[in-house]
């Protein structure tokens, strides 16, 4: 993997892509859009860097399609439109096309360079940036993937007009974590922000991107910093993942599946960390001021810790979490007695 991570800000580098294309003397050029991506940012895309010539392929949109059929789908779709070891392709969309192309690319021909412009918010502060590429297996979250940087990540608030206000919400949460996992002032500053709009948001982009590069930079293979990044997502996943397999639930998005996984954790973080309960009270409150509640049945939490026991950063039978002992001080590796995940519930959905 390449100790480098190139990113780059603002919608000027997209009209500078073709110049370096010719450079690097790609062969083909590949641009995968899901569905909406498709409809809402292709052809703004196209229009800026001029490549009406590059090959589209396209998705279905959604978490339920990160997965291997459509892997198989696109490497097809690349082999029959003739990709070569030096095509380039190059993940338009959300975390979901950022995540599975970025595996498609790494994986086809033993690998094609790939780019990411990411066009949700959760894409650009998380997502896109740091070489997690990957898909689930079956309901299990990224269980299959390999970590590969980008060549260029191109970040650019102009795609966030036509996302759904849920969709920034989602992206909201995981720069809420930023602060609480990195800086005190990052989390009182992002936690005061009254509306959530984009014009709002888009400030904080590069403070959020600048906290997740710093830490993959650090450790990029995940050995022991990056796991602070996963603060929230042990629990977070498992709900997610339940959700998106219980047909008679509606589904979560990633980001309010983290919201719950953030305030269990913080629960967890009172008895396992130090963490004082005021302080867990308040990023409970901070939270749902922008996220409902959810009601959890006792058949629910049951099946949730199941699926816990799946989670990547377990070692053997032992399920492992980041927690934090205040803001800005994560702790990781902490194994956390089974007893607890019934009250840490119980602290969720209480009043
Ligand atoms: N690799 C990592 O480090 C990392 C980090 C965090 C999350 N993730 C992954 O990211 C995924 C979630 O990403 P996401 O929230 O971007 O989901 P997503 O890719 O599913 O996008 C959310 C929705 O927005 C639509 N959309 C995208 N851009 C749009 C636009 N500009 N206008 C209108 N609609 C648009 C998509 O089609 C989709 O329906 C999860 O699979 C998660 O596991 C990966």
């Amino acid at each position: 993997m390449q100790n480098k991570i190139n990113i780059t800000f603002g919608k000027s580098a997209f009209s500078k892509l073709p110049k370096k294309f010719s450079e690097k003397k790609y062969s083909r050029v590949f641009i995968l859009v899901d569905n909406n991506t498709n409809k809402f940012c292709l052809s703004d895309f196209i229009s800026i860097t001029g490549f009406d010539k590059a090959e589209i392929l396209i998705m279905e949109a959604g978490e339920e399609n990160k997965h291997l059929q459509t892997c198989e789908n696109l490497w097809k779709n690349l082999s029959n439109k003739g990709a070569d070891r030096n095509s380039v392709l190059i993940n338009l969309g959300g975390g979901v096309v950022t995540d599975l192309g970025g595996f498609v690319a790494c994986t086809f021909k033993r690998g094609i360079d790939f780019y990411n412009i990411p066009t949700t918010l959760l894409a650009m502060v998380d997502a896109s940036v740091g070489g997690k590429t990957g898909i689930d297996l079956g309901s299990l979250k990224n269980q299959i993937g390999v970590i590969e940087e980008p060549k260029q990540v191109i970040i650019d608030p102009i795609w966030l007009e036509t996302l759904p206000k849920n969709e920034i919400r989602s992206g909201f949460a995981e720069m809420l974590k930023h602060g609480i996992i990195s800086s005190k002032k990052y989390w009182q500053t992002l936690k005061e922000l009254t509306d959530l709009r984009v014009s709002t948001l888009k400030e904080f982009i590069k403070p959020s991107v600048k906290i997740k590069k710093e830490v993959v930079l650090k450790d990029p293979r995940e050995k022991n910093l990056r796991k602070i990044l996963n603060f929230g997502h042990t629990l977070g996943h498992a709900i997610e993942s339940y959700f998106l397999i219980n047909l008679n639930k509606n589904k979560l998005l990633h980001g309010e599946a983290i919201v719950i996984g953030m305030i269990l954790e913080s629960y967890l973080s009172i008895h396992c960390a130090g963490l004082k309960i005021e302080v867990a009270k308040d990023i409970k409150t901070t939270f749902l001021k922008s996220f409902k509640k959810i009601e959890f049945s006792s058949d629910d939490k049951k099946e949730i810790v199941k699926l816990l026991k799946h989670d990547k950063k377990n070692i053997g039978d032992k399920i492992n979490f980041v927690l934090i002992s205040s803001i800005g001080k994560p702790k990781i590796d902490v194994q956390v007695p089974e007893d607890l995940f019934e009250d840490a519930f119980n602290f969720y959905l209480s009043d």
